[in-house]
Parts: structure tokens; C-alpha cells; sequence
């Protein structure tokens, strides 16, 4: 399994601080799929050139997880981004990710994050902290395998 993971910060892409949300993704899916999983990460600022480029980048990616950018901030583009790349929308996976992280915070609900398929890439938003990430990842892991089983018309 081919997995993205696409970092949208604006400090971390300037280098004001350092990108812990990517690398802990990428953790987590080697901790979850050892030997089974590929990871390319990439980190972009808050802007929809840039983003839609990495977007473009990834092509080929059966995953491509994105952290941050999904709150209410003018800077925010992700989903609005992911949107409009994708050719379908997975309504599904936003809402479930959203149901998972209210049981954690009530500051979920700020989370815009979309899920969607372009081809057969899944693209799926994340918000930006380590702990919303760390906690959407593990509860992503097992799902994922399923998904692109699916996507690749292996599934039942
Ligand atoms: N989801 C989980 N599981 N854990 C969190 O701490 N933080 C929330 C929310 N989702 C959070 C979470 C907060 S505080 C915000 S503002 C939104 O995600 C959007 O985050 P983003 O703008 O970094 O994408």
C-alpha cells in the first residue's frame, strides 16, 4: 500500500517550526503495517496552488493523508482543496472521523476535514495537531487495507 502524507502549514513550511504531525503519521502506518506500507511525505503552506500541486504529486498514491487546514481560520483551504481535486466524494470517512474525535473534544466540530477518491487515490483530511492525527490515524489503521481493496475492485 502506497501512502501519502501531505503536511498544509504555513509556519512549518517557512520553517518557524518544525512539521511533528507528518512524521507521526508516518509512524504510526509503519508501527500499524510494517513491511506492507510505502510513505512519501510532503509539506506545503496554506495555499491552494501549492496544495493542488502536492495533490498532483501524489498521483498514483492509493492514500493520500493530509494534516491541517481543516478549521475555521482565513488560511484554512484543505478541504476546499481536496474538493475540488477529487472526482467523488466519501462522505463517510469525514463523518466518522469527526464521531471518533468528538468522543475526545467538543473542538472537533471545527474540523472541516473531507474525504474523497480521485481515480484511485483516497484522499482523506486530518486536522494538524499530533494528538488529532495520532488518535485519527490508529483509528484509521484498520479500515485503510479494506478501502483500497475496494478501490482496486478486489473487494467483495
Ligand atoms: N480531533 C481530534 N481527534 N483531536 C483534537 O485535538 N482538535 C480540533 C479538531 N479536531 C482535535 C480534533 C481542533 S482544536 C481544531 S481547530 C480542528 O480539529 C481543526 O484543526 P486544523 O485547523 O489544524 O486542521
Amino acid at each position: 500500500m502506497r501512502v501519502a502524507v501531505v503536511t498544509v502549514s504555513d509556519r512549518a513550511s517557512r520553517g518557524e517550526y518544525e512539521d511533528l504531525s507528518g512524521p507521526a503519521i508516518e509512524a504510526l502506518l509503519k508501527e500499524g503495517y510494517g513491511a506492507g506500507v510505502e510513505v512519501t511525505r510532503l509539506l506545503v503552506s496554506d495555499d491552494p496552488e501549492p496544495l493542488a500541486g502536492a495533490l498532483d504529486e501524489c498521483a498514483g498514491a492509493d492514500i493520500i493523508l493530509t494534516t491541517g487546514g481543516t478549521g475555521l481560520g482565513p488560511r484554512d483551504i484543505t478541504p476546499e482543496v481536496c474538493r475540488r481535486w477529487c472526482d467523488k466524494e466519501v462522505p463517510g470517512i469525514a463523518e466518522a472521523l469527526r464521531a471518533h474525535s468528538l468522543t475526545e473534544t467538543s473542538s472537533a466540530m471545527l474540523s472541516r476535514g473531507y474525504a474523497g477518491l480521485k481515480g484511485t487515490s483516497l484522499v482523506i483530511n486530518l486536522p494538524g495537531s499530533v494528538k488529532a492525527v495520532t488518535s485519527c490515524t490508529r483509528y484509521l489503521l484498520p479500515v485503510l487495507p479494506h478501502a483500497v481493496k475496494m478501490i482496486r475492485g478486489e473487494g467483495h
